[in-house]
């Protein structure tokens, strides 16, 4: 299974420019996340400083007992073999072939023979569809198939954790339907824990387990992925939808005035710049008939259901109601409303409402802090 991840209270700037501060989440193991932002929130810092490429200013962020934050260079090299990070550039040597570009790590971090190193590397390029550009120069090739390279090359040793920085950049919405699938089956197949960062609204609404946000300097939420995909907190439905209308802006933050200006072009009919508006929680994907079950998701579910109590009535509705009926008998749910032993501490009116019917989350920090992952449970499965 792929190892946990636990950031506590980390926090990045760059001299007097704050990135963002007191992040706090975790990423459970052999899970699927998404890191949705504006552009410049600080997402691929984010990545960086998951595995040391840069140095936050406080907070923890701790992998199989090891605190990347603080821990020796030799602890943290030991540590970045767990990983396998798609730069958001792709960052492949410019001066070598596809081919031993995705050789390289095997290369530097195994002992592994030339032979063994060649039925890896043309595995991965198979799979990223790249079979027969192994000796293209990066500058010789398409920046979609420059990104499917990097990523290839971050899957050449089996990693734990898996780290996606925009994968779908530069990709067609035919490849990007398959890289998706590609992700979904690799977590079937290695149980890794991934992280993929992007703006791909489909991808955010069926590839992850769960889902965060980051907007103006802070996490705004992260969670299973119902409870952002019904979510009414402005700035999630306005990323989810891709519509002008809402606090994002050209540069990340409005003022009130241009949103009252846009808020009344759009009532006057003028196009809020979205094509579709969705709302509720879409199917996920799943791995590709043959391949073997996603184990994590068995473990979100036992997760999730232990936690449903706490979430907005939308999502607990959304998780219901994607249990099959031998689910909701093993976790004692009747039908598509909540029963009694799991209303927690909503209010009783709150709890039968389904998605869209207009509950709101309270606005206080209390409802961010409930929307964000607990920690994991200690005895796993069940
Ligand atoms: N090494 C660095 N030194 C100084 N500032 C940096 C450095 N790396 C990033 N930044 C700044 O940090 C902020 C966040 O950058 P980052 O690349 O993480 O954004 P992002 O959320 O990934 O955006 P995008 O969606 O456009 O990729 C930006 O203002 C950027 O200029
Ligand atoms: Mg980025």
């Amino acid at each position: 299974m792929g190892a946990e991840v636990v950031i506590e209270g980390l926090t990045k700037s760059f001299g007097k420019q704050a990135i963002w501060r007191d992040v706090t989440l975790n990423l459970p193991p052999g899970e699927v996340s998404v890191m949705l932002g504006p552009s410049g929130t600080g997402k691929s810092v984010f990545l960086k400083s998951m595995i040391g490429l840069l140095k936050p200013d406080r907070g923890k962020c701790v992998i199989n007992g090891v605190d990347i934050v603080r821990c020796s260079e030799s602890k943290l090299y030991e540590t970045r073999k767990l990983f396998g990070v798609l730069f958001q550039d792709g960052a492949l040597f410019g001066s070598m072939n596809l081919y031993d570009n995705v050789a390289f790590p095997l290369r530097e971090h195994t002992k592994k023979s030339e032979t063994e190193i060649r039925r890896i590397v043309l595995e991965k390029l198979e799979m990223t569809g790249l079979a027969g550009a192994e000796k293209k120069l990066p500058g010789e090739i398409s920046g979609g198939m420059r990104k499917r390279a990097g990523l290839a090359r971050a899957l050449v040793l089996d990693p734990e954790i898996i780290l996606c920085d925009e994968p779908d950049s530069g990709l067609d919405p035919v490849r990007t339907a398959y890289l998706s699938q590609l992700l979904i089956d690799l977590n079937a197949q290695i149980d890794a824990t991934i992280l993929i960062v992007t703006h791909n609204i489909n991808v955010a609404r069926t590839v992850p387990d769960n889902i965060g946000m980051l907007f103006r300097k802070e996490l705004v939420m992260f969670g299973p992925r119902e409870v952002l995909l019904t979510s009414d907190e402005p700035v999630v439905e306005q990323f989810l939808n891709g519509r002008r209308l809402g606090p994002i802006g050209m540069s990340e933050e409005k003022d009130q005035a241009q949103m009252a200006l846009e808020q009344a072009q759009a009532d006057a009919g003028h196009h809020d710049g979205s094509t579709d508006d969705v709302r509720g929680v879409v199917p996920q994907l799943q791995p590709t008939p043959g391949l073997p079950e996603r184990t994590g998701v068995r473990r979100r579910k036992d997760r999730v259901m232990r936690i449903l109590h706490t979430l907005p009535p939308a999502a607990q509705e959304g998780i219901i109601e994607s249990l099959t009926p031998e689910e909701r008998v093993h976790y004692g749910v009747g039908g598509h409303s909540v029963t009694t032993s799991q209303r927690g501490q909503l209010p009783v009116d709150d709890v039968a409402t389904v998605p869209g019917s207009g509950w709101r989350e309270p606005q206080s920090n209390q409802s961010s802090d409930a929307q964000r992952m607990p920690p994991p449970p200690q005895q796993g499965r069940s």
